[in-house]
């Protein structure tokens, strides 16, 4: 297994996701205390001096996202605000994953539970979620421990975001999404993922249909037609509501009008 985050961190894709599941959190805060469950978790704190800088993908993300005046959508400003948090002298040296950007959002009676398979991001993991009792990381595979984990929880949000390296990850994370709502039906299940072409993403889709109704948000950076390039992303979300729906419509329309090429555009549908 070849993945590492800290390339991507800071990324178009990573900003659909990250505003779209503070913005899940958020609603689910409304209702009640949460459990977030995290199958595919990484490191938490990304400095993007490092790998990031190397394959400037945050340059062509946050950077921007960071260097935008004024006019943002709510759901963007809100991620925005949260990078900025976490770079009090101004730049963006530090990209928060979805474990920091969720721990810190944590109220009285929440709380995170992240898993990761490798060793040694689990270990990164960990000291980025020191400062965070709530909030605790588990070692191996997050497929498999997920619906262990959900056992007498109500009010559950699950992040499924896997690397998507290997040939059976959208099987997995599809069959794992339905298992979460078979578990909760409650519980509000988001999926991300990279969109190369239409036929792997249809297959995803359908495999996902047992699963019930979902909403798709996808934001497309250039047309589809390079299946070896991430052409763009979509978060896959069970259980949405109307104002997910909306911010979904925002986020994905921001990227996409701002960081997108010709032929960029933003779709969101309910499969
Ligand atoms: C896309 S990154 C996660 C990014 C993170 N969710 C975020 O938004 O900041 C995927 C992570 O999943 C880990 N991973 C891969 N397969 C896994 C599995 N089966 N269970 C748990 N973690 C896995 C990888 O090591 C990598 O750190």
């Amino acid at each position: 297994m070849n993945y590492r985050h800290s390339f991507h961190a800071g990324n178009f894709a990573d900003l659909v996701k990250h505003a779209l599941l503070l913005r899940l959190l958020a609603e689910r805060q409304a209702a009640g205390p949460v459990v977030v469950f995290d199958t595919h978790a990484g490191a938490g704190l990304y400095d993007l001096t490092g790998d990031a800088a190397r394959s400037k993908e945050a340059e062509a993300g946050v950077a921007r996202l960071m260097a935008a005046e004024g006019g943002l959508p709510p759901a963007i400003r809100a991620l925005a605000d949260q990078v900025a948090a976490l770079n009090p002298g101004g730049g963006v040296r530090f990209y928060p994953g979805s474990p920091l950007l969720t721990a810190r959002a944590l109220r009285r009676g929440d709380a995170y539970r992240g898993f990761e398979l490798r060793d040694e991001v689990k270990a990164l993991l960990d000291e980025a979620l020191a400062d965070f009792p709530n909030a605790t990381a588990q070692g191996g595979d997050g497929y498999d421990g997920l619906i262990p984990a959900m056992g007498g929880v109500t009010n559950a949000l699950v992040l499924i975001d896997p690397p998507y390296e290997r040939g059976d990850d959208y099987h997995r994370a599809a069959d794992a999404a339905t298992a979460a709502r078979r578990a909760d039906p409650a519980a509000v299940v988001a999926i991300w993922t990279p969109l190369k072409d239409l036929e792997t993403f249809d297959g995803f889709l359908r495999r996902l249909a047992p699963a019930g109704p979902a909403l798709v948000a996808e934001a497309r950076l250039r047309p589809l037609t390079n299946p070896m390039k991430m052409n763009g992303c979509a978060m896959v979300v069970l259980g949405a509501s109307s104002a997910i729906e909306a911010a979904a419509n925002e986020v994905c329309g921001w990227v996409a009008t701002t960081l997108g090429d010709a032929g960029a555009k933003a779709e969101v549908w309910r499969a």
